[in-house]
């Protein structure tokens, strides 16, 4: 049992006893002895001889290690074990025990004794400790050491090809002009090791038969796919998850994907994204967490254990923390572009996620696309070998991003394919994700020593192992008559819901126009995103790339509505035209979607006449405007940052009829927006937010869900003040100083919402900041204290949020970092006392003069509040 496995047992047991009434009673030290001999330390060896038993136990893998959701199977496993406990308890008259009155009125401990060692309590208590022994077996995943055992033992017997067979990922799809070609007979020659993009169970498992009966080994493949923010109930997007400001959001909603996933025959997801985004240009933003390193860690770290559990497991899905790294700070936001960071920067800020996941236990990364400081990140020996395996002790195997080992070439990096081979292999990167370049070349390099044998097998040994650690040697395929009902499970929808609303941002509210009453007469419905089915879940919707439509059914923003307000509500929908790229997204390429023309001049005059003859004719309106899903995610950065098309146009008409109007924004990325800031008296900011976003939508403007949702990026003015972000140094001429208050001359340099904003229907006080000790030795940790009371009428979530500066030390530090936050529900009137450490975790940064990480002398502020310009200031001082 490695400490995985002990845990996993440890809680099963310790539930146990929770229902069997244990817990809670007085134990003395030798009942504690009993208990502990009985429940825990006796199934160990009959759990070591289960596991023993060969490769048919990873069918009984009822998964002990998900304790957020626990599995149907588990929970069945504890009842019967929680009934054997109580049956064999009340034989021995022991069912009140180990309550210290009850236990000493039963003769004390020798009495126990004799009850116990009684002939048929004896077989009982065997029974019991073997059925103990093996479902703690079944129950745990196969520990490190042993499948590091195993995959050892298996690569003694490989060949070269076979190894780097392991080494390859092909393509399940054909994509013409990538040279991807149908890998089947490649699979059964042993010459792949993992398939991407593919999600027809059938297909899964005919592939998973070639490779399993038909290659010389029978090693089975590793089924990846991007499970980025759900399968088939698709979650908000993941900006929009880290603006829930609460870890639980990503761990719970990865979880379901896993299990979702999984039952579907993925045991790979290429997820997290855990890029520091801090260019709203830039299209991925919209799935990584944002631009905060801090917040970032929380959200990745949230999102392996999602996936994976506690450690990886027949129940888990492997997680492939991405894009290792600084692919979010390319040159003027545009996708693929170079990123230049300095070390100093790229360790105290772009490293941080990828460490916070590496630590929370992830089993893979993916390199990334672009050059770092001029070497492609593919074939970066200092990231993928110095850093992530030497510093930071990973185990696990590196996948490239797509194409990417092909790609060293075109970077000018690589002279050729053979030369790309050879620098990806040495720089420490297993796998080649659908290039071939891996395939085709790697074996000729082992033979001309250019690439050694223990190289290659460093780069296998993980993959196998992780195979194993997943269950896949025994059970390798898809229960296909399973997966519809595991993918319609429809707790996936009230939880979706659920996790959508918590996710939204309320960005202005004036004279409390929100939350809308029901009693609506008619209401006008502005835009197309408002019913657009494509676009409210987002880019990454696993059924609906590669594999034809998507099969969930989401529910749009006026679907919501009319849902919420029922059938006596007029509703007045003008939906307006469908904006369009300037330059088509790769996705329309793939899928052969057209491009729709932008609409002539008479269209839109039609249109906004439209819109401004229901805006008159209602009490209300309600425009959803934003990009299309394909506007952002990848290839899709942009110059500007204005609300695409007739949007903008759309919005002034209604707004021009004096009605109240509300602003939804259905997006990935913030919008330059400052007419509406400006004009519109409510604004939510709902991002992509998945299957149920409609109900969820309105579910807020109703309010029967008060928005909590917090912004984890600075929100820009235009997109000529990006990169923005608010943890920047200081300057000798801040733009507050009197006298000298411009750093643009046409716009201020402030954002338009800080850092961590956002509204509720309820206010909070923030006061009595404190710190358990205002002086501390760089060891040392002191606690910061606040309190935080509701002071509205309503009940709602506040998101403390603790900022720190230290001002002065071996280098210039940020203005603001954040160091703490917790999102809590108050009822009005309420006041929670929040306390958070600050000590060397918190206060160590990487200095560029020392090239090391370490805690300064000096003075540190502390802040505590709603946002990251919260003012509530306490001092502290860190001594030698
Ligand atoms: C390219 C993307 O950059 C990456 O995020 C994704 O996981 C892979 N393609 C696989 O689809």
């Amino acid at each position: 049992m490695d400490t995985g496995q002990a845990e996993a047992s440890h809680r099963a047991l310790a539930r146990l006893s929770a229902q069997v009434n244990l817990q809670g009673s007085v134990l003395s030290f030798a009942d504690s002895f009993w208990v502990l001999g009985i429940y825990v330390l006796f199934p160990i060896p009959l759990a070591l001889i289960a596991r023993r038993s060969g490769p048919e136990e990873a069918q009984a893998t009822a998964a002990v290690h998900s304790p957020h959701l626990e599995s149907v199977n588990e929970s069945a496993i504890e009842r019967s074990m929680a009934d054997l406990f109580r049956h064999f308890l009340r034989k021995a008259g022991l069912h009140k025990w180990p309550s210290a009155a009850n236990y000493s009125n039963q003769g004390g401990i020798s009495e126990m004794f004799r009850k116990w060692f009684s002939k048929a309590l004896m077989q009982e208590t065997f029974v019991l400790l073997a059925i103990c022994g093996t479902v703690a077996a079944q129950t745990a995943p196969i520990a490190h050491q042993e499948a590091h055992r195993r995959a050892e033992a298996l690569l003694k017997q490989m060949t070269v090809e076979e190894k780097v067979g392991q080494m390859n990922q092909a393509s399940g799809v054909q994509m013409p002009g990538l040279g991807t070609e149908k890998p089947e007979d490649a699979i059964a020659k042993g010459q792949v090791g993992s398939v991407l993009w593919l999600t027809d169970v059938k297909e899964l498992n005919r592939l998973q038969h070639l490779a399993v009966e038909k290659s010389r080994l029978h090693i089975p493949l590793l089924m990846g796919f991007d499970v980025i923010h759900g399968y088939r109930t698709v979650f908000p997007v993941p900006l929009a998850m880290a603006s829930s400001w609460d870890p639980s959001v990503e761990e719970t909603a990865q979880h379901f994907a896993a299990q979702d996933a999984r039952a579907a025959g993925i045991q790979w997801t290429f997820t997290p994204m855990v890029d520091i985004a801090r260019d709203a240009r830039w299209g991925r933003i919209v799935e990584g967490a944002g631009e905060d390193p801090y917040l970032g860690a929380a959200m990745a770290a949230a999102q392996v254990r999602g996936f994976q559990g506690e450690s990886i497991g027949p129940n888990s899905v492997l997680a492939c923390v991405k894009h290792f790294a600084g692919y979010g700070a390319a040159d003027g936001g545009r996708d693929y572009d170079s990123s230049y960071i300095p070390e100093v920067l790229f360790r105290n800020v772009y490293l941080v996620p990828f460490h916070a996941a590496e630590k929370a236990g992830a089993g893979s990364f993916m390199s990334a696309y672009m050059d770092l400081n001029d070497v492609p990140a593919s074939g970066n020996r200092w990231l993928l070998h110095d850093i992530l395996r030497e510093e930071w002790g990973f185990k696990g195997f590196v996948v490239s991003d797509a194409f990417a080992v092909a790609s060293l070439q075109v970077h000018g990096y690589a002279s050729d394919p053979e030369d790309a081979a050879k620098r990806a292999a040495t720089a420490g990167l297993n796998m080649d994700m659908a290039s071939g370049t891996y395939l085709r070349n790697l074996p000729k390099l082992v033979a001309s020593g250019k690439v050694t044998e223990a190289q290659l097998d460093a780069a296998v040994l993980p993959i196998l192992e992780v195979k194993y650690q997943l269950g896949l040697f025994d059970n390798p395929y898809v229960d296909e008559s399973k997966v519809d009902a595991e993918l319609s499970r429809p707790e996936g929808l009230t939880l979706e819901r659920k996790l959508a609303a918590r996710s939204m941002v309320l960005l202005k509210n004036d004279n409390h126009i929100l939350p809308l009453g029901k009693n609506l007469k008619k209401v006008a419905v502005i835009g197309t995103l408002a019913d657009s089915i494509k676009d409210i879940e987002g880019g990454w919707t696993v059924e609906a790339l590669f594999g034809g439509p998507g099969k969930s059914h989401p529910v749009t923003v006026l679907a919501g509505i009319k849902n919420k307000l029922g059938p006596n509500v007029e509703i007045n929908y003008v939906p307006g035209s469908v904006p369009t790229r300037e330059y088509p997204s790769i996705m329309d390429g793939f899928f052969g979607v057209k491009p729709v023309p932008p609409p002539s001049a008479a269209e839109v005059a039609e249109w906004l006449a439209k819109a401004k003859a229901a805006a008159a004719d209602s009490d209300v309106v309600i425009a959803v405007l934003g990009e299309l899903a394909t506007m952002s995610s990848e290839a899709a950065s942009r110059a500007t940052l204005d609300l695409p098309g007739i949007q903008e146009q759309m919005l002034e008409t209604v707004a021009a009829t004096g009605k109240p109007v509300v602003l939804v924004l259905e997006n990935g990325r913030p919008l330059d927006i400052r007419w509406a800031a400006a004009h519109v008296p409510a604004i939510l900011e709902a991002w992509y937010p998945g299957t149920e976003g409609g109900n969820a939508v309105a579910d807020v403007l109703f309010g029967d869900v008060n928005p909590g949702g917090k912004l984890p990026v600075s929100w820009p003015r235009v997109a000529g003040q990006e990169p923005l972000y608010y943890n920047h140094n200081l300057t000798h001429e801040p733009e507050d100083r009197p006298g000298f208050t411009s750093r643009y001359w046409d716009v201020s340099s402030k954002p338009l919402f800080p850092f961590g904003y956002g509204l509720s229907y309820s206010t909070f006080r923030f006061a009595n900041l404190r710190l358990s000790k205002d002086r501390i030795g760089a060891e040392q940790t002191t606690e910061v204290q606040v309190d935080v009371t509701n002071t509205g009428a309503v009940a709602g979530d506040a998101v403390a949020q603790i900022y720190i500066h230290q001002r002065a030390g071996s280098a210039s530090r940020p203005v603001r970092q954040l160091k703490g936050f917790r999102r809590i529900t108050l009822q009005p009137g309420e006041t929670q006392t929040l306390k958070f450490p600050l000590g060397k975790e918190e206060l160590s940064f990487w200095s560029p003069q020392t090239k090391a990480w370490g805690v300064e002398p000096g003075a540190f502020d502390v802040w505590a509040g709603e946002d990251s310009t919260a003012s509530l200031h306490a001092d502290l001082t860190v001594i030698e």
